[in-house]
């Protein structure tokens, strides 16, 4: 998901020559009987600025991985701005902190400039845990639970659909078109079925079309005007969560496992060979997602999807914040320090993972090729921790999954070749900024065979 940054380095680094001293003696003074534990190991500060000067800027995930090795410690604290930093380097510290103790650690930093400035106070990923938090996340939740999937799958089918079909037409443009940058809004219209004043207006008419907005809307008590003001009220703060926190997730996965089959031609060849032999000539459904293990493999073993949300989730997004001074084993954690889980960090890690920067997707099968219940499936911890862990990440999952799948089912992609005949070099980067995307890469597309060419013309028609 893609929000407002809430502690951006770069600002966390100026606005702590600004504002050190008096709250930072505030919020690091020991409190009541913790008062002997410290903070968790720290790397080198200076006496008021603490870390804010080398919080690095850069390769963020890293970089406090990095730190986290020199301390020798997965838990470790940084200072600036006045405020304690912790930061979670290892699914253990994760799990414990984030989900068994999620009754005090559910909070948000509160920005007050994102909020304020730019209007973006209503998306609840960035609420605190209070009431508003608490009613659009039920509403979310009530609506969009994994175990139905009705308002989800359709939306899925034409998107895939959407996306092949604009792919055929314009193939040097796939970059654009799988961060549906030609048409931005598209996804989360369609969830919000055009915008919210558009789906009130056709409610309960022949042209009203369901979608989460229609459905919500169906369960609004009109008896009671005030109260149903605030209900379709939390009805569009939620819908909007939709554009914010999905699009570049699912367009983000898209793009990263593209790149991966691209430079991987091997497995993407396994791939075709699993959808030739168990669609037999037809597109991919959701029926078929337990018969096609290797694909699934490919797509949850593929780091760079997961560095491509986790890098977003330690760098732009939302940390949690704790809302009661807490011990965990020998440190001190006051309330209200910032606490980011380094999903990067956490998935590398060798104990989980051997080798785990090697793209291998037969690590997450058995031997006889079925996903391997053993192994830590990479997305229930890119999804985050506990009463804040992401609601939406089995709907982009179903998104990016049936598109990928519709997508290799019709084509086969490879490297341009250069002037010398070789394929040319272009090395992995990915945006920095609000958008942490692949950056644009080449790639040619063909339809596989001439199966492949009329399931196409039938999709099209
Ligand atoms: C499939 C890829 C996705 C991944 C890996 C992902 C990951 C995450 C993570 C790590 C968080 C923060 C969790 C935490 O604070 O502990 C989050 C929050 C959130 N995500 Fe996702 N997400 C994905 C897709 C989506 C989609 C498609 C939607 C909406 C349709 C969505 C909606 C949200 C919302 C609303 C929150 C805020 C939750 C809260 O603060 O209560 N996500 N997501």
């Amino acid at each position: 998901m893609e929000v407002i940054s809430s502690v951006n380095p770069t600002w966390l680094r100026d606005a702590a020559v600004i504002l050190s001293g008096v709250s930072l003696t505030y919020y690091l003074r020991p409190r009541g009987s913790k008062k002997r534990l410290p903070l968790p190991p720290s790397p080198k500060g200076l006496p008021i600025l603490g870390n804010a000067l080398n919080m690095p800027l850069e390769n963020v995930a890293q970089g406090y991985a990095k730190w986290g090795e020199e301390l020798g410690s997965d838990i470790i604290s940084a200072t600036a701005l006045g405020k304690v930093v912790i930061i979670l380097n290892s699914i253990e510290t994760g799990l414990d902190l984030l989900d068994k103790r999620s009754n005090i650690y559910s909070s948000r930093f509160q920005s007050t400039m994102a909020g304020e400035m730019m209007g973006f106070d209503y998306p609840f990923a960035m609420l605190p845990y209070d009431e508003r938090w608490k009613e659009r996340r039920r509403l979310f939740v009530q609506h969009f639970r994994p175990s139905d999937m009705s308002i989800i799958y359709p939306q899925a089918r034409e998107f895939a659909q959407r996306f092949l079909v604009e792919l055929s037409q314009a193939p040097e443009h796939f970059h654009d078109i799988a961060r549906g940058a030609k048409d931005l809004a598209y996804m989360s219209e369609k969830f919000r079925s055009a915008p919210f004043e558009e789906a009130l207006s056709k409610f309960g008419t022949a042209e009203g079309r369901p979608s989460f907005v229609s459905v919500a809307l169906g369960s609004v008590d009109d008896s009671n005007e005030e109260a149903a003001a605030h209900q379709r009220q939390l009805i569009k703060d939620t819908a909007a969560m939709f554009y914010m926190a999905g699009t570049d997730t699912i367009s983000g996965s898209m793009l990263s496992w593209t790149w991966d089959m691209l430079k991987n031609p091997d497995i993407q060849a396994k791939v075709h060979a699993e959808l030739d032999e168990v669609l037999k000539g037809r597109m991919p459904d959701f029926e078929d997602l337990d018969d096609l293990p290797y694909l699934m493999a490919t797509i949850i073993g593929d780091r760079s999807i997961v560095a491509c949300c986790a890098d977003r989730f330690v760098v732009h997004c939302v940390p949690h914040l704790n809302m009661e001074d807490d011990v965990y084993g020998e440190y001190f954690i006051p309330k209200d320090s910032i606490v980011i889980s380094n999903l990067w960090a956490m998935l590398r890690n060798e104990d989980d993972y051997p080798n785990a920067t090697t793209y291998s997707p037969s690590r997450f099968l058995t031997l006889d090729g079925k996903l391997n219940p053993e192994i830590r499936d990479p997305f229930t911890i890119a999804i985050g921790f506990g009463r804040r862990s992401c609601p939406g990440a089995h709907i982009g999952r179903a998104m990016f999954w049936l598109s990928l799948a519709s997508l290799a089912t019709l084509f086969e992609w490879t490297e341009p070749l250069g002037e010398d005949g070789k394929p040319i070099d272009q090395p992995r980067d990915y945006e920095k900024g609000l958008l942490y995307q692949p950056k644009p890469f080449k790639c040619n597309f063909k339809l596989r065979s001439a199966e492949a060419q009329a399931l196409f013309a039938n999709m099209e028609a």
